[in-house]
């Protein structure tokens, strides 16, 4: 499974790299950047592991704030983009590797994990979190977000945008539509901007409970600091559907 989940990323790389561009896309910005931002806290001086970097922005972005960042991902062509985008500053750095199996890093390495929308998109949501245990420092934190399960339209739901109304601009009817939420399983996507662009190739997700989330954490060893489903920090209608049901969780736990 990592080698075909490697070649999806492989073959997607280009493509995800100019939908994320220098901060992000809108979805980043306006919601979760400044939710993950607030919950590392202060990254000054401190050893940060992005787990799962992709083009590597946050990794540049927590790297200019202070912090001392290695960059992870299993796809050497987003880790090729990661270096040319870094123009050969020797802050962040970076190591294509897979999440599941960090032995590369010593246990109690780490001062912050971050893991920004990957853990829905591997197997090894335990093994992932045992290594993160590890490689942590005592008092050490993670942080990581996943696409809301329960309101993911890549999984089990859909959308229903009803009619807007002429007065107010706002939708009337605006509802998500979920089934089998309980049925954990993989499944294969294309993911496609809002724009509608499509990638090239489809991307593997795992739908999970949020309590399977939960027990994993807990059963790592970690412990849950925090949970939140941010809601975007601008009334843009553009974010009409997240202003009203969180497409986002975060957790921030500890060792
Ligand atoms: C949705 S992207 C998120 C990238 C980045 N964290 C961000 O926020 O822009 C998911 C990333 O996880 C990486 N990935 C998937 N499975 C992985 C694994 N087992 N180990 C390391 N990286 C993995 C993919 O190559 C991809 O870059």
């Amino acid at each position: 499974m990592a080698d075909k989940i490697k070649a999806q990323w492989e073959a997607n790389a280009e493509f995800f790299a100019k939908l994320i561009g220098s901060r992000g896309t809108p979805h980043h910005r306006m919601i979760l950047n400044p939710c993950i931002e607030s919950l590392l806290g202060d990254v000054d001086g401190k050893r940060l592991l992005d787990a799962g970097c992709g083009e590597g922005y946050l990794s540049r972005y927590f790297a200019e704030q202070g912090a001392i960042v290695v960059g992870v991902d299993i796809s050497p062509n987003l880790i090729e983009i990661c270096k040319e985008k870094t123009e050969g500053r020797e802050n962040p750095r970076y190591n294509v590797g897979n999440i599941c199996d960090l032995n590369g890093f010593e246990d109690g390495y780490f001062d912050l994990v971050l893991c920004n929308l990957v853990l829905l998109n591997v197997p090894c949501l335990t093994g992932a979190l045992d290594e993160f245990h590890r490689i942590l420092k005592k008092d050490g934190s993670l942080v990581f977000s996943i696409v809301h399960p329960a309101f993911n339209f890549y999984g089990p739901g859909t959308w229903e945008m009803g009619e807007k109304d002429p007065e107010t601009n706002r939708r009337i009817g605006l509802y998500f539509k979920i089934d089998n939420y309980l049925e954990e399983k993989a499944y294969e996507k294309y993911w496609r901007s809002r724009e509608g662009e499509k990638f090239p190739q489809p991307i593997t997700f795992y739908h999970r409970t949020l309590s399977t989330y939960i027990d994993a954490i807990l059963n790592s060893g970690l412990d849950i600091q925090t949970f939140r489903e941010p809601a975007p920090i601008t009334d843009d209608s553009f974010f009409e559907r997240e202003q009203r049901i969180p497409f986002f969780a975060v957790f921030k736990v500890g060792k």
